[in-house]
């Protein structure tokens, strides 16, 4: 992916449906919520608007707003969630963007991968602390596949959002194993209105991961 800064965002719901037309048109019962970006990021004060079909998983809003403020953009995920791709490629009707869909597993090396020369990696909520094996498992093959795209692209980095609801301390484990270093930008509860702090747990932080180029050279 290849992205820039969006402006702080705000959420209002639900908004009235935009209509589109043909194969991909989003059915009048869907919810539809509204995020204002720019300005004062409120519904009178706005550069620009993203509808978010609420299906619970894939919402790809970060891409969203970058390929609105005018990056080239790809959205993935898992290549056999069939119904999230779709619901992909309506947001981007709905939002009128262009943005390329594809079905990218983590962890598995299918062969449009090694096109793939991103500049800027853009996760949301798509990691946080757990003892679940299952989803360990999950973020060893996100970490590969991130991995393999900061090899395939030199200069690029990966900005996520990380959640860490549990204070284990699996994000290092996996980092020092694929030779990775992260960084904090910022902390997620200094933007986020009150309301919204006061029902999530832990912390969470906006991070941007790289090669840790020491580590690779011993
Ligand atoms: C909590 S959602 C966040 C989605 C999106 N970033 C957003 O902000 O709305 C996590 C996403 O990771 C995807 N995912 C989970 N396991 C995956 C895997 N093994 N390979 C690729 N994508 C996966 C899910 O399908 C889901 O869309």
């Amino acid at each position: 992916m290849d992205a820039a800064s969006p402006a702080s965002p705000s959420a209002s719901s639900p908004p009235p449906p935009s209509p589109t037309a043909g194969a991909s048109a989003v059915s009048p019962m869907t919810t539809i919520s509204r995020h204002y970006f720019g300005g004062d990021s409120s519904e009178d004060d706005h550069d620009f608007y993203i509808d978010i079909i609420e299906l619970g998983a894939g919402t790809s809003l970060p891409g969203l707003v970058a390929a609105k403020v005018g990056a080239n953009v790809i959205l993935t995920d898992n290549a056999e969630g069939v119904e999230v791709l779709k619901n992909m490629r309506q947001i981007c009707n709905l939002n009128k963007v262009n943005c390329n869909i594809l079905g990218l597993t983590w962890g598995q090396w299918d062969a449009p991968i090694f096109d793939l020369h991103p500049q800027i990696v853009l996760g949301a909520d798509v990691f946080y602390d757990t003892t679940d094996q299952n989803v360990v498992e999950d973020f060893d093959n996100l970490f590969a596949t991130v991995t393999f795209l900061l090899q395939n692209s030199p200069g690029s980095v990966f900005i996520t959002t990380y959640h860490n609801r549990s204070g284990h301390h699996l994000i290092e484990f996996l980092m020092a194993k694929w030779g990775l270093k992260c960084s904090k930008l910022l902390d997620g509860f200094s933007i986020m209105p009150p309301c919204k702090a006061a029902s999530l747990q832990g912390n969470i932080q906006l991070v941007e991961i790289t090669l840790d180029n020491q580590k690779s050279k011993s």
